[in-house]
């Protein structure tokens, strides 16, 4: 660890890698678009970096860890927090006349969560009432991945990780090209919320998948059903091929990316998804549910028709289906796909189809630890789960969740978590 003393100029802007503490010993600075007086500090997380500003003279004492480091003052082209002020503070004219919608694009560490941070600091240092759609599926920050979520920050801070969510819609994915109508929806809905609140600031976080052709019509997709008032590009290139496609009445700023950032290895975002995910299940129970009173959404096993005593024995007179059918717990038919979950550790029975079925094999194991949507009775979204086992042939379902209230179902999605909270994409193959 270290501690440096550092004077700085009023202008002056510091570039600060975490993990780091800046306190404010006398003046003040803009951290992520808020002001910090004399006595207050921030705290700078191992996985970020940031450009802090001084709006006066001023001394800070910047404690660094390990890799923390503090650099500057940098070069004002360097840096582009003046820029982001400036479309900031544009935004925050508007808002005067009329809450403002505002969808914040670019890809990956290009700075979509920093200004979305900044954005809505801005406003509640004002006094106003800002609302924040972190719709980032696979790095969020407000939730957990595979959900998206609604937040009102009250006050300023420097990264949405110390917010909480007032409301969560589950998509199931953690790619956004795996559940791009899920996921729209769920965006669609929590702005709805948001707009019946009556904000006067709403700010939509994306997520970076925006390089293909595909993700960039995803993208555009998504502002024509957003509708936003303004839209904040991250990056020139990108900015330039959106804009392509908007009409006129869409106010949209290409702003600059932080050109030198603390990038995250893929091995960095896996554990910070597994943070997510261990600090929402930290107060979590298990619940175990009878699945005659909870559905299953996207379990196709559930969807058919269960298959019991004669039905199954006529189907055993098929010499391919006997083994298969003497080692299952549950078999189910939908359509013509026969559906047979088989005991564990049974050896691969899997066969493709008989003349007259195909035939998915599932094993209770495919289940366990898939994160899951938790719906009231009305199918409201009321918190996010993981399977903690299942027992078709008992008919009953166990699942963890910081929810306690009654459940009406549960949507399964396409991400597994392990013990320590790693997450890992489920097989296709595996129709639960
Ligand atoms: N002005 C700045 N100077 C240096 N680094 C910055 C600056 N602003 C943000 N960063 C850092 O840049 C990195 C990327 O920023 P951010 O997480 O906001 O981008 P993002 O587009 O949301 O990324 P992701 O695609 O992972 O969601 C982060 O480590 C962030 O702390
Ligand atoms: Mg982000």
């Amino acid at each position: 660890m270290m501690i440096k003393e550092v004077s700085i100029r009023e202008g002056d802007i510091l570039r600060v890698t975490g993990p780091a503490r800046i306190e404010v010993l006398s003046g003040s600075i803009l951290a992520v678009g808020a002001a910090y007086g004399k006595g207050s500090s921030i705290v700078i997380h191992r996985f970020r970096s940031y450009g802090v500003k001084a709006i006066r003279n001023s001394k800070l004492r910047v404690t660094l860890g390990s890799d923390g480091v503090l650099e500057g003052p940098v070069e004002r082209c360097e840096e582009v927090i003046d820029e982001w002020l400036s479309i900031v503070e544009n935004i925050y004219k508007d808002s005067l006349d009329r809450g403002v919608l505002v969808a914040v694009l670019g890809p990956i560490e290009s700075g979509k969560t920093t200004f979305t941070a900044f954005l809505a600091n801005y406003f509640v240092q004002r006094g106003r009432r800002v609302a924040i759609v972190d719709a980032d599926i696979g790095q969020e920050d407000v939730a957990i991945p595979t959900t998206i979520a609604l937040t009102e920050p009250n006050k300023p801070f420097i990264w949405q990780r110390e917010l909480r969510p007032t409301d969560i819609r589950f998509a199931g994915c953690i790619s956004p090209q795996y559940c791009q109508t899920a996921l729209l929806a769920a965006i669609l809905d929590l702005i709805r919320v948001a707009r019946e609140r009556g904000y006067d600031g709403i700010v939509v976080n994306t997520d970076g998948w925006i390089s293909s052709h595909q993700a960039i019509i995803y993208k555009i997709n998504l502002i024509r059903w957003v509708r936003p008032t303004h839209v904040v590009i991250l990056g020139r290139d990108i900015g330039e091929v959106l804009l392509r496609a908007l009409p006129k009445g869409v106010r949209v700023y290409i702003a600059p990316r932080p050109l030198k950032v603390r990038e995250r290895a893929r091995e960095d975002r896996r554990r910070l998804r597994a943070e997510a995910y261990a600090r929402y299940f930290a107060n979590a129970r298990v619940r175990e549910v009878k699945l005659s009173d909870v559905k299953l959404i996207n379990s196709v096993v559930l969807l058919g028709k269960r298959l019991e005593g004669r039905e199954l024995e006529e189907l055993a007179n098929d010499p391919l289906l006997k083994t298969l059918l003497d080692n299952s717990l549950y078999v189910s038919l939908l359509n013509k796909v026969l559906n047979v979950v088989v005991k564990e550790g049974v050896g691969d029975l899997v066969m493709g189809r008989t003349q007259s079925y195909s035939i998915n094999v599932v094993r209770p194991s495919d289940v366990k630890g898939l994160v899951v949507g938790v719906l009231d009775e009305r199918m409201n979204d009321v918190a996010a789960g993981v399977v903690e086992g299942i027992d078709f042939s008992k008919g009953v379902i166990k699942v963890r969740t910081p929810w306690d209230g009654g459940i009406g179902a549960l949507v399964l999605g396409d991400v597994k978590l392990l013990r320590n909270y790693e997450d890992s994409r489920r097989s296709a193959k595996c129709l639960v």
